[in-house]
């Protein structure tokens, strides 16, 4: 791997399956950063992850790791419900923060980290990925410079019932402990809750990224054997209409995609699962010289992308491309307002919702 002279220093948070699937590897192959420091309370997965990736350092315990003054920025890998307590304790110790999405688990811890975020001058980034995929990139850039007005978006996000099969084939083989620190009961159990925390994170995020902030939305839920499909109908602040689409699982393929239509133009794009390292196949359609752009993106491994952009804001200044605490917050405030709308039967206006999901 070709490697910058200077080398963002930084230290991950979790030994867990993302930090083994994609962000040990994503670290090290990064052009700017350095696997500086490992760390997990389960020491048989700590020791495990040391040998094969060879950092400089590991630590059992996050306060140590915040401790060492030669670890810059931190990666916090680990379970939802953690991620609020742990990206604080990063700030207050003077670390840059990339963090897991979901930002967090209700708009309240989400909106109190904000407060702290905005107090220091460190970078704050969501592991947002997507927007970090070339294809969904070029697509932005193409509806904020050729299609003028936006009339309508779609965005879909259903995961397959056979998902597991193909993202066995592609991921190295996770190693599992005992030890693993895990919040209380178990995350998983709710699945409403589960579904729209991990993968209508991804959701809500990528309609923003390509429809700017959303005012209000209205959803409803089906739930029939044992699948769950979620459709939301949003208002976007710039007027668009939008309809999402969360279900889980399809009798199908895995399919992630979004239709964009404009005053001068369209945009779709079908989305791979991250884990093939497939720029999104993505179509712009310009009404100006009646024409399709579609952009190849031959580097689509996003979870390196992402730390990439991430050294880049920290060590050159660059402007910040991942999702941010704003975009973290307008994410948690959709997931919150898809549930309370589902309960009430009402649209939900997203400045005024509440609670969790
Ligand atoms: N961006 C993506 O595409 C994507 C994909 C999968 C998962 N994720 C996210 O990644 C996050 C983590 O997922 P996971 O499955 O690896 O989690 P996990 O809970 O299985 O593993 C986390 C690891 O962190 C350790 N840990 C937790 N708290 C700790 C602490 N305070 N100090 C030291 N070690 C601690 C645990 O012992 C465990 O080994 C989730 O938020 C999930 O949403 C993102």
């Amino acid at each position: 791997m070709k490697k910058e002279e200077r080398l963002l220093r930084i230290g991950i948070l979790g030994c867990g399956p993302i930090a083994q699937i994609a962000h040990f590897d994503a670290c090290r192959k990064a052009r700017n950063a350095e696997l500086y420091a490992i760390c997990d309370v389960a020491e048989d997965l700590l020791l495990k992850m040391a040998a094969i990736h060879e950092p400089r350092a590991s630590y059992r315990g996050y306060d140590d790791m915040l401790a060492d003054p030669n670890v810059e920025a931190v990666l916090i890998g680990v379970a939802d419900p953690f991620h609020v307590p742990l990206a604080r304790k990063a700030i207050a110790a003077g670390k840059h923060v990339l963090v897991e999405k979901p930002l967090g688990v209700n708009v309240e811890e989400c909106e109190e980290l904000r407060r702290a975020v905005r107090k220091t001058d460190r970078v704050f980034q969501i592991g947002n990925n997507r927007c970090f995929d070339s294809g969904i990139a070029f697509a932005r850039r193409f509806i904020q410079e050729e299609i003028g007005e936006l009339l309508a978006l779609k965005a879909w996000y259903c995961d397959s019932t056979y998902r597991y099969t193909m993202t066995d084939n592609l991921q190295p083989i996770v190693r599992e402990s005992k030890n693993a620190r895990r919040p209380e009961g178990n995350p998983k159990a709710d699945k409403r809750r589960y579904f729209i925390l991990t993968h209508g994170s991804h959701l809500v995020d990528m309609a923003r990224f390509l429809g700017g902030e959303m005012a209000s939305l209205r959803a409803r839920l089906c739930e029939k054997f044992g699948a769950y499909s979620w459709f939301v109908e949003v208002e976007f602040a710039g007027g668009a209409l939008g309809h999402l689409d969360l279900t889980i699982p399809i009798r199908g393929d895995f399919q992630e995609g979004f239709q964009v239509y404009g005053e001068k133009g369209s945009v779709q794009g079908t989305v791979y699962l991250p884990w093939f390292h497939k720029s999104s196949a993505v179509e712009c359609f310009s009404v100006k010289d009646g024409q399709f752009r579609r952009p190849l993106g031959e580097d689509a491994y996003t979870y390196k992308l992402q730390i990439e952009g991430f050294a880049d804001a920290i060590l050159k200044g660059t402007p910040q491309r991942g999702a941010g605490i704003d975009d973290g917050v307008a994410a948690m405030r959709a997931m919150a307002a898809i549930a309370r709308s589902v309960q009430t039967g009402e649209s939900v206006k997203l400045a005024e919702v509440t609670g969790g999901v």
